[in-house]
C-alpha cells in the first residue's frame, strides 16, 4: 500500500515531504523517493533499502536544491516489479521534466507500455506507474498544459490510482488525480498557505485540520493558496470538505479505533485489488506473473497446498474450488508437519505455499522440501520479494497492502481470492471449465467485494449478538463443505484476539465424539449458508439444539428455514457456494472483534503472538 505526498509553496517543502513520508510509514513500505522542483529543473532521490529507506532518503536529500518550490514524494509497497531503486517512485518521462508518484494499480499498463514503446518512448522500470509519466509527456508534446494533460491521461487509464505530478515548466504547481485510491488535498493554515496532498490525512495533519477529498476521476491543480478541482472534462467542481479533530494515532487508523477494524473495512478493496488487471475484457484470465512454464502447469496431476493458521484456512477453501474446477486431487497440509512425514511429490505435483508475510519459516521450509523433491513450487504472498517469493518457481501476489493487526483479516480474504484466481487460471489453461463457466465464475468473483462491503455495513447487528456472549468461555464452531474452513477461521479469530476457547468441527463429525460436550448453555456458532451440504448442516444444528445448545448461525439473507434453527442469526448476502467463504467469514471476524472489545482487549496486539513467525 503505497503512500504519496506533495507540497507546493513555503520555505519547508523538503522538510514537509520527508516528515509526511515518515507519517505514512505505518502503511508499510519497501522503498521511498522524492522529486523536488526548483523553478528550473526536477531533482530526484530514491532509496530501496526496506525499512531503512526513509533514513537513507533523508541522507540523499542533504544534496538537494536548497529552496525547492514544490515536490512530490512516495513510499512504495511493491506490486509491479521488485523493490529496487529503478522501480522506486517518482518516475520520470523521457525528458526528465515530468515526475509522477502513484498509489494504486494501472490495470492496462501492459498495453499502454507497448503502445508507448512503439511511439519511441523508453521505459526504464518494471512498474505500472511509469506509463503515466510518458503518457503525460505525449499530451504535453501536443500542446496541453499539465492539468489538461493529466485529464487526458486519466481517460486512458484503467484500474485505480491516486497520482501527484510535477513538471519543470510549471513551477510551483502540482496536479493530482484519483480513482478509487485515497487522496486528500489541503492548504496549510500558516501564512504561506502551502498546497498539500497526501494518500492519508496523518501525512499532513500537522499543517491543517481541514481537507478536501476528490471524487473518482477528478483532477486538482494545487498552488500555494489555491486548490482548483475539475472533472475529467475540465468543468470546475467543488470538492467535498472535511474537518477532522483526530489526533495523529487516530488518523493513522483512518478514524477507526484500531487497525483490525480498519483492515476489516479494507477487505472489499483488498479483494478488488487482488483481482485487478488479471481478468481481461473478454472474460479470460491473464495471470502472467505466475512465472511458471505453461508446459509444467499442463502436466500437473496433483496440487499440494502448504500453509499455517489463517493461510491454511484459505488453502482449505481453495481445495474445494480447485478440485471442482480442475478435477485433480488437491491435498493440503499444515506447513509445520509437511516435511517431517514423507509427502509423495514429484515434478507433476504443484506445491502452493500460502503466506501473507512470505516469511513464515514453517511454510518456507515446506516449500524448500518440495523443491528438493523436484516439485514445481508456487507461492501466494502479500509481500513482494519476500523470501518465499524469491525462492519459489512462481508467485501470485495478493494485493491487500500491509496488514498491521496481528489477526489476519484482509490478507486472508485476498488469499482466498488469489487462490480462486489461480484455480480459474489453471482451469482455463487446461480446458477443464468451458469459456462460459469461466466467465460466469470470474464475474461472480468480481462481485464479491460489494457483498463484503454489504456485510461490513451490518457491523452493529453482529456487535449486538456478540455482546450477549461476553460471559461465555467456550464456543463450538461448526461448518460443512466450504463452511468448515470458515468455521475454523472464525474459531481462530476468537481464540487469538478474545482469548476464548473455540473449537471448530466439521458438523458431521459431532456425533463421533464432541457432541458429548454439548449441554444446556453450550454456545454453537454455525456457518449455515446454502452450500451443497446445507440440509445436512441444519440436521447437525438440530442435534445440538435438542441438547440445549444456544445457536448462532451465519445464514443467507431471507432464509427463514435456517433462521428457525437459530437463536441468533448473522445475516449475509448469498454468494456462489465456492466463493461464499469470502463473505461468510466476515461476520465471524466481526463477532470475535466485538467480543474482544467487550473484554477490553488490545485486538491489534494479542498476547503471545507475532505478526510474522520466523521461528519453528
Ligand atoms: O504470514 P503467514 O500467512 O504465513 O502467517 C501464517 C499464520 O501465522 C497467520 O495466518 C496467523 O494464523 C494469523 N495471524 C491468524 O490471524
Amino acid at each position: 500500500m503505497c503512500g504519496i505526498i506533495g507540497v507546493t509553496g513555503g520555505a519547508q517543502v523538503t522538510e514537509l515531504l520527508l516528515a509526511g513520508l515518515a507519517r505514512l510509514e505505518y502503511r508499510g513500505y519497501d522503498s521511498a523517493g522524492v522529486v523536488l522542483e526548483d523553478g528550473e529543473r526536477l531533482w530526484r532521490a530514491r532509496a530501496a533499502t526496506g525499512t531503512r529507506s526513509l533514513e537513507d532518503l533523508a541522507k540523499l536529500v542533504e544534496d538537494a536544491p536548497a529552496r525547492p518550490e514544490a515536490g512530490v514524494g512516495h513510499t512504495r509497497w511493491a506490486t509491479h516489479g521488485r523493490p529496487t531503486d529503478a522501480n522506486a517512485h517518482p518516475h520520470l518521462d523521457c525528458t526528465g521534466r515530468v515526475a509522477v508518484v502513484h498509489n494504486g494499480i494501472v490495470e492496462n499498463c501492459r498495453e499502454l507500455a507497448a503502445a508507448l514503446a512503439d511511439g519511441g518512448h523508453t521505459l526504464v522500470s518494471d512498474t505500472d506507474t511509469e506509463v503515466i509519466a510518458h503518457l503525460v509527456e505525449d499530451e504535453l508534446g501536443a500542446g496541453a498544459e499539465l492539468a489538461g494533460a493529466v485529464r487526458a491521461v486519466v481517460r486512458r487509464l484503467r484500474g485505480s490510482f491516486a497520482v501527484g505530478i510535477v513538471r519543470a515548466e510549471e513551477p510551483g504547481t502540482i496536479v493530482a488525480a484519483r480513482r478509487v485510491s485515497p487522496l486528500v488535498v489541503a492548504l496549510g493554515d500558516g501564512p504561506e498557505r502551502e498546497g498539500l496532498l497526501a494518500s492519508d490525512i496523518p501525512a499532513i495533519l500537522g499543517r491543517t485540520r481541514t481537507f478536501w477529498t476528490l471524487a473518482d476521476d477528478q483532477v486538482v491543480t494545487l498552488r500555494p493558496g489555491s486548490v482548483e478541482v475539475t472533472d475529467v472534462d475540465g468543468v470546475s467542481v467543488a470538492p467535498r470538505s472535511l474537518h477532522v479533530d483526530w489526533d495523529l494515532e487516530a488518523a493513522e487508523k483512518g478514524g477507526f479505533d484500531d487497525f483490525m477494524s480498519k483492515e476489516m473495512h479494507e477487505q472489499p478493496q483488498a479483494v478488488r485489488d487482488t483481482l485487478l488487471g488479471r481478468t481481461l475484457a473478454d472474460g479470460t484470465l491473464a495471470v502472467d506473473e505466475l512465472r511458471l512454464d505453461p508446459a509444467v502447469l499442463d502436466q500437473v496431476d496433483k496440487v499440494f497446498i502448504v500453509a499455517c493458521g489463517s493461510s491454511f484456512h484459505a488453502g482449505l477453501v481453495a481445495k474445494h474450488a480447485l478440485e471442482r474446477w480442475l478435477h485433480i486431487p488437491v491435498e493440503i497440509d499444515i506447513a509445520s508437519e509437511f516435511r517431517y512425514r514423507d509427502p509423495v511429490l514429484d515434478q507433476r505435483t504443484l506445491v502452493v505455499g500460502v503466506s501473507q508475510s512470505g516469511e513464515t519459516v514453517d511454510t518456507l521450509q515446506a516449500m524448500r522440501h518440495a523443491s528438493s523433491e523436484g516439485a514445481p513450487v508456487l507461492v501466494i504472498s502479500n509481500v513482494v520479494d519476500s523470501s518465499m517469493a524469491r525462492e519459489a518457481d512462481g508467485v501470485l501476489y495478493t494485493r491487500a497492502g500491509p496488514e498491521i493487526g496481528v489477526a489476519a483479516t484482509k490478507t486472508h480474504l485476498a488469499q482466498i481470492a488469489a487462490l480462486e484466481l489461480l484455480g480459474l487460471a489453471l482451469a482455463q489453461q487446461r480446458g477443464s471449465l468451458s469459456p462460459d463457466q469461466l466467465a460466469d465464475l470470474l464475474a461472480q468473483l468480481g462481485r464479491t467485494p460489494e457483498l463484503i462491503d454489504d456485510v461490513l455495513g451490518r457491523d452493529e447487528a453482529v456487535a449486538a449478538v456478540a455482546r450477549r456472549f461476553t460471559d461465555v468461555r467456550d464456543f463450538f464452531f461448526l461448518g460443512r463443505h466450504v463452511g468448515y474452513p470458515v468455521a475454523m477461521e472464525g474459531a481462530l479469530k476468537l481464540k487469538e484476539i478474545a482469548y476464548v476457547r473455540a473449537e471448530a468441527y466439521p458438523a458431521g463429525e459431532l456425533k463421533h465424539g464432541p457432541i458429548a460436550l454439548v449441554e444446556p448453555g453450550t454456545v454453537v456458532v454455525g456457518v449455515a449458508t446454502r452450500n451443497r451440504l446445507w440440509e445436512k448442516m441444519l440436521s447437525n444444528v438440530a442435534e445440538v439444539r435438542s441438547r440445549g445448545a444456544t445457536v448462532v448461525l451465519v445464514a443467507d439473507d431471507g432464509d427463514g428455514e435456517t433462521a428457525a434453527e437459530a437463536d441468533h442469526v448473522l445475516w449475509v448476502p448469498p454468494a456462489h457456494e465456492l466463493l461464499s467463504p469470502l463473505v461468510d467469514v466476515v461476520p465471524l471476524q466481526q463477532f470475535a472483534y466485538h467480543l474482544a472489545r467487550a473484554h477490553h482487549l488490545d485486538v491489534d496486539r494479542p498476547r503471545n503472538l507475532a505478526k510474522t513467525v520466523t521461528v519453528e
